[in-house]
């Protein structure tokens, strides 16, 4: 039997692309859905036989009784809100117990990293990053200094680790200052959801997708956040703590690069940011607020404002490039139904210099802008692509063009039909 294959599917720019949306399209062809690097920090909006549900630590195939799903070891996850999320897919119907399969080496994250979390943030003062507040970055940064904790340890001596490295984080929180915290009610259904997780597969998975691999099964692995919040890619130091790239693919679930068959790169047809940090393409007039209130541009996990701009291909050809995208989704092609002209930045202006390769320090550059005549037609009915308005081709022809890659799928509305294969 043929070796089996890895495709990814992968937010490519800053997150919140829309993926939920085209899982209906990706999980059914694949026999295993595993996620490979973050955590809660994600929100993964999904509707379901009318239902919405919003993922954050479990893969999208759960919805498919015949999927099996794996939490990756580059993931980092948070037991009592992870034991909430299961609970309300419990709740929905769905069995997932026997299904779900997390890596022993996946890292815990602990009340104590949400709040080392807000002291760093608020440490930092005007130069915070506008995390989450998950906790996600101390947790990471525990398993880099290797003293963090792990999935499996929760099978053997849990409570003395425990307390050992949350007096760690309690120390660390005297001396930084910040002791007006108090995790009691937390701390209490954090460990009914440590629990909880023993209930589940706690497995090795690198070798579990291997072996499945080895059998001719496939895998989509999928993506959280986007290329640009990537620990070493990203716009450091406004990133997330993983390796969101296509490289995590690799050491977030343990399989080899000569696994990875396709890479899907989801963007949006303008662009969104959360949080802080540079964002050229950012519009801080009534267009950008024309965009968030369009394209419902407000943040899953923490209800913030998204950040709005024209679409970014200096930003996209990095991130094709970084990650090998062989196919691009592009999503809500709708949102700009309206605009008289289209806006496409293709390239960075500082002091006089014109780039159109990603800088080093994405500070302090301009866009420069592409004009492009808007289709001016509503575009949320159409189904096909012989129907699309000419502008509208024209629109994606050019992205194509100028981002070297093929846009294979357009997303025109949040129903399931409206995603067109091309
Ligand atoms: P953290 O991942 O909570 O540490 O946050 C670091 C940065 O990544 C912040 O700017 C967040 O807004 C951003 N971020 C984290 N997760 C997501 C996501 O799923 N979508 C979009 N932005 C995210």
């Amino acid at each position: 039997m043929a070796n089996g294959k890895v495709d990814a599917l992968l937010g490519i720019v800053f997150g919140d692309e829309g993926k939920g949306k085209v899982v209906d399209y990706f999980t059914p062809r694949y026999d295993i859905v595993a996620r490979f690097a973050g955590g809660p920090n994600a929100g993964h909006t999904i509707i379901f036989e009318g239902k919405k549900f919003v993922l954050r630590s479990i893969p999208s195939g759960i919805f498919d009784e015949g999927k099996i799903n794996i939490i990756g070891n580059g993931c980092v996850i948070a037991p009592d809100l992870f034991m909430k999320e299961a609970h309300e897919l419990e709740d929905a119907g769905y069995t997932i117990t026997d299904r779900l399969h997390i890596s022993r080496r996946a890292h815990l994250i602990l009340p104590t990293h949400r709040v080392l979390d807000r002291a760093y943030e608020a440490a930092k003062g005007k130069n915070k990053v506008g995390t989450t507040g998950k906790g996600i970055g101390p947790t990471y940064s525990d398993k880099a200094a290797r003293v963090g904790l792990r999935v499996g340890d929760i099978l053997e001596n849990f409570e003395e680790k425990y307390l050992k490295l949350k007096a760690r984080h309690e120390q660390i929180l005297r001396d930084l200052h910040y002791t007006d915290y108090d995790i009691t009610e937390e701390e209490k259904t954090w460990l009914e959801g440590v629990e909880y997780m023993r209930k589940f597969h706690l497995t090795d998975t690198e070798i579990e997708i291997n072996k499945a691999l080895a059998e001719g099964k496939s895998v989509l692995a999928e993506g959280a956040q986007g290329s640009l919040l990537d620990i070493d890619h990203g716009t450091y130091p406004f990133v997330s703590s993983s390796s969101t790239t296509a490289g995590g693919v690799c050491t977030g679930l343990g399989i080899a690069p000569n696994k990875i068959d396709r890479v899907w790169g989801i963007f949006k047809a303008y662009s969104t940011r959360v949080g802080s940090g540079p964002f050229p393409v950012e519009l801080f007039d009534e267009t950008g607020a024309e965009i968030r209130r369009i394209g419902h541009e407000f943040g899953a996990v923490t209800g913030r404002d998204r950040r709005c701009g024209w679409v970014d291909l200096v930003a996209l050809r990095y991130a094709i490039m970084i990650n090998g995208v062989t196919d691009l989704v592009m999503m809500k092609g709708d949102v700009l139904d309206g605009f008289d002209t289209i806006k496409a930045c293709v390239a960075y202006e500082k002091d006089g210099v014109v780039t159109t390769d990603m800088p080093y320090d994405t500070e302090g550059w301009n866009a420069v802008y592409e004009e492009l005549p808007g289709w001016k037609t509503p575009l949320s009915d159409l189904r096909k692509e012989e129907d699309f308005p000419q502008t509208f081709k024209d629109y994606i022809a050019y992205l194509e063009e100028k981002a070297g890659c093929r846009i294979s799928i357009v997303s025109v509305s949040p129903d399931r039909e409206a995603t067109i294969i091309r």
